[in-house]
C-alpha cells in the first residue's frame, strides 16, 4: 500500500479522502433535497441537524485533504495530454476546491445570521462567530444555493473527464484515484 502520493499517483490518504468526502457530498445532497420537503417537526428539523453537522464535518475534511495535499507531491498531468486539458483539469480542480470551502461556510453563516446554532451531532456547540443578520442570512443563503448548482456543474465536468479518460483515451488517469495498480505507470 502506498499511504503518500508521488509524482505519478496519488496515494491511499489522498484517494480514502476523495472517495470519503464524495459520499459525505452525496449525503450531503440528499439530506438538502429531502429536509426541505419535509413537514415543520421533530423530523424536519433532526435532518436538518444532520445535514448542518455531515456540512461542518465535510469543512474539516477539506481542510485535512488541502493540508496533505500542500504536504505531498502532486501527481504530474499524462504527458499525452495537451498542456491546455491539464491546465482545464487544473481549474476545475481549483473551482472545486473553492465550492467544498464555499458551500460549508455559506451554510455556517446562514444558520447563525438566522440566529439557530448549530451542534455538531450533538457532541459540540460551534461558536457564533456572526451576529443575527436577517439581509445576511438570506445574501449567504443564496450562495449556498447557487454554488450547489456549481457543484453540480463542475463535478459533472470532472467525473465526465475521468470517463472520458478512462473509456476513450484509456490512458490510466482513472487509476491515479483509485488503489489498483496503473498499468501505465507502475
Ligand atoms: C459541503 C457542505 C454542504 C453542501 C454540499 C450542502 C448542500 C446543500 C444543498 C444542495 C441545499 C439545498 C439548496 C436548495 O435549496 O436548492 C442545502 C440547503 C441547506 N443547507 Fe447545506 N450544504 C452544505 C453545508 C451546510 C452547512 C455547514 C450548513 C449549516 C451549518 C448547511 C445548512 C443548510 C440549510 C439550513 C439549508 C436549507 C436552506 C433553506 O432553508 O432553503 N449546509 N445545502
Ligand atoms: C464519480 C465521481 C468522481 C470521479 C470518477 C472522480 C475522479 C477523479 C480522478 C480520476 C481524479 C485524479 C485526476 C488526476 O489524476 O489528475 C480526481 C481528482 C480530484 N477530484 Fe474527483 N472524482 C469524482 C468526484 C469528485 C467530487 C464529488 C469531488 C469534489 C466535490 C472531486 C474532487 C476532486 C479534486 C479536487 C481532485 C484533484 C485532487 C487534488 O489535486 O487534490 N471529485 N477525481
Amino acid at each position: 500500500m502506498q499511504i503518500r502520493n508521488n509524482g505519478m499517483r496519488f496515494g491511499t490518504v489522498a484517494h480514502v479522502l476523495h472517495w470519503g468526502m464524495f459520499a459525505v457530498f452525496i449525503a450531503l445532497f440528499v439530506s438538502a433535497e429531502i429536509m426541505q420537503d419535509l413537514p415543520k417537526g421533530e423530523e424536519r428539523w433532526a435532518l436538518y441537524g444532520f445535514h448542518k453537522s455531515l456540512g461542518v464535518t465535510a469543512l474539516f475534511l477539506v481542510f485535512l485533504r488541502l493540508s496533505w495535499r500542500g504536504l505531498n507531491p502532486l501527481p504530474e498531468g499524462s504527458g499525452n495530454n495537451p498542456a491546455w486539458q491539464r491546465s482545464l483539469a487544473a481549474a476545475v480542480h481549483l473551482l472545486l476546491y473553492v465550492v467544498m470551502l464555499v458551500m460549508p461556510l455559506s451554510g455556517y453563516v446562514m444558520s447563525v445570521a438566522h440566529g439557530y446554532g448549530i451542534e455538531w451531532f450533538g457532541l459540540w456547540e460551534l461558536p457564533d462567530l456572526v451576529g443575527k443578520d436577517e439581509a445576511l442570512a438570506e445574501q449567504a443563503k443564496q450562495l449556498h444555493i447557487y454554488s450547489s448548482y456549481g457543484l453540480y456543474a463542475l463535478v459533472g465536468i470532472h467525473a465526465g473527464a475521468a470517463m472520458w479518460h478512462q473509456f476513450v483515451l484509456k490512458d490510466g488517469i482513472m487509476q491515479r484515484m483509485l488503489s489498483v495498480k496503473n498499468p501505465l505507470t507502475d
